[in-house]
């Protein structure tokens, strides 16, 4: 496992919050969550290598061996306890933390996420985008992926979409390719499900075409208590399209615990 440090956005002061950004992003996609629950909570944003502010990766990191950093990190920050909110990527990295420190773990969101295993079909594919990131570098694949990720309102936002591109561009190749690999490699959380036993808010977007709500529905119905919430007509990034929604449900799940 690498002992190579993250970088965490450490931002606000309560009961802590991490937010797992997604993928090809970094922290900055959550920016504005912690822009409205920083005064009462505390926000951590850890990123993965090559991403953002983190170093690049040394050698290949599973989200597995994220997870062992992120929690190894918190602990030194003085953070024992946390709520947990995780989108697509995130998620996949949140099914790992939960794997490795359940009981350090206070809530949980789980947007626009799948805890299965990549298919053959998708490892083939994420083989195709490492060979496409080298060749042609980051914003070439991103690029491609915002067409799927965003609905066609916010594809005709040019300021949302230069957002998107801005927060691309802090990921380097090495950082992409690695996330890939994590990706590619996680095992299946499906039957770790029913073990989730806190508070849980599965969030879809009902125009992701890439975690489509109807698995993200099946997926909270297999979560003990799980409250599941669809955000009309928004993609994938639904913390970005509707951030008022989505900090509304952040505060719902998250004000008890203040
Ligand atoms: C993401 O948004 O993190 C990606 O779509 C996840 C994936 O490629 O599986």
């Amino acid at each position: 496992m690498s002992a190579i440090p993250v970088y965490i956005h450490d931002d606000g002061e309560g009961p802590a919050v991490v937010f797992l950004h997604a993928f090809p992003m970094d922290a900055g996609m959550w920016d504005p969550q912690v822009a409205q629950l920083h005064t009462d909570f505390r926000c951590l944003r850890p990123e993965f290598w090559g991403c953002g502010e983190s170093p690049l990766p040394a050698d290949d990191h599973s989200l597995d061996d994220f997870a062992a950093v992120v929690l190894r990190q918190l602990a030194a920050l003085g953070v024992q306890r946390f709520a947990v909110v995780g989108l697509s990527m995130g998620g996949y990295a949140a099914f790992a933390l939960l794997r490795q420190a359940r009981e350090r773990v206070s809530h949980l969101v789980l947007a626009s996420t799948r805890s299965e295993a990549d298919a053959s079909q998708a490892r083939a594919s994420r083989q195709a985008l490492m060979d496409w990131v080298r060749r042609d570098g980051v914003e070439a694949i991103a690029g491609s992926m915002r067409q799927r990720q965003l609905s066609p309102a916010a594809l005709a936002n040019p300021s949302l979409v230069a957002r998107l591109r801005e927060i691309t561009a802090r990921c380097t190749p090495q950082g992409v390719i690695a996330c890939l690999e994590a990706m590619s490699v996680r095992p299946d959380s499906t039957a770790e499900l029913g073990a989730i036993g806190v508070p849980t808010h599965v969030i879809a977007g009902g125009a992701d075409v890439v975690t489509p709500a109807a698995e993200m529905r099946s997926m909270a119905g297999a979560i003990p208590n799980a409250r599941f919430s669809l955000i009309a007509d928004v993609g994938h990034f639904v913390n970005l399209e509707a951030p008022d929604q989505f900090n509304g449900f952040l505060k719902e799940l998250l004000e008890p615990s203040r």
